[in-house]
C-alpha cells in the first residue's frame, strides 16, 4: 500500500498523508514521593528541575505531579505521554542530569510519529533508566500494530 499518496473522492490527489504526530498536550508526570536510598524525598527536586529544564527550552507540555507511578526502587520517576501517543516510563533519574534529558525527550516526542522518539535521540540516562514503553491506546487491539 502507497502510504504517501491516497485518492479522495473527488478524484484529487493528497501527495503526502499528516504525519501522525502526537496531539497536544503531551503531558509529563513527575513522582512527587520518589525517596533516595537514605530516606530523603527527592520527587519535589525532580518536578522542579523538569519543569525549569521544559521553561528553558520553551516546550508547551503540561507537567503534574503525580503521587506514585509504582518504580518506587527507582527513584525519581517520570512519565511522558499523550492521548496519541506512546507512553514512556522512566526511572533512576536525578534532577541535575535527568531534567535536561527528559526536556530534550519531549521535544523529540513532540516530533516524532506517535511520539516514537527515535533511540539515537534519547539521552543516555533515559536509554538506561528505560522502564516501559505502552503503545498508543488507538493501535490496533488484535496485534499492536500502528492503525492504517
Ligand atoms: S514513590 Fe515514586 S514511583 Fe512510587
Amino acid at each position: 500500500m502507497d502510504r504517501t499518496a491516497s485518492t479522495l473522492p473527488d478524484d484529487s490527489v493528497v501527495t503526502e498523508l499528516p504525519r501522525p504526530l502526537p496531539s497536544a498536550p503531551v503531558v509529563v508526570s513527575v513522582c512527587v514521593n520518589c525517596k533516595s536510598s537514605d530516606g530523603a524525598v527527592v520527587g519535589p527536586a525532580m518536578l522542579e528541575a523538569v519543569t525549569a529544564a521544559l521553561d528553558e527550552r520553551d516546550v508547551a507540555v503540561m507537567v503534574r505531579p503525580v503521587q506514585c507511578l509504582s518504580v518506587c526502587k527507582r527513584p525519581t520517576t517520570v512519565a511522558v505521554t499523550s492521548q496519541d501517543g506512546y507512553t514512556f516510563l522512566f526511572g533512576d533519574l536525578l534532577p541535575d542530569t535527568g531534567s535536561d534529558a527528559v526536556a530534550s525527550f519531549v521535544q523529540s516526542y513532540q516530533a516524532s510519529d506517535y511520539g516514537l522518539v527515535p533511540w539515537r535521540e534519547r539521552a543516555d540516562v533515559l536509554r538506561k533508566g528505560m522502564v516501559a514503553r505502552v503503545p498508543p491506546l488507538r493501535w490496533s487491539p488484535e496485534d499492536g500494530r500502528a492503525p492504517k
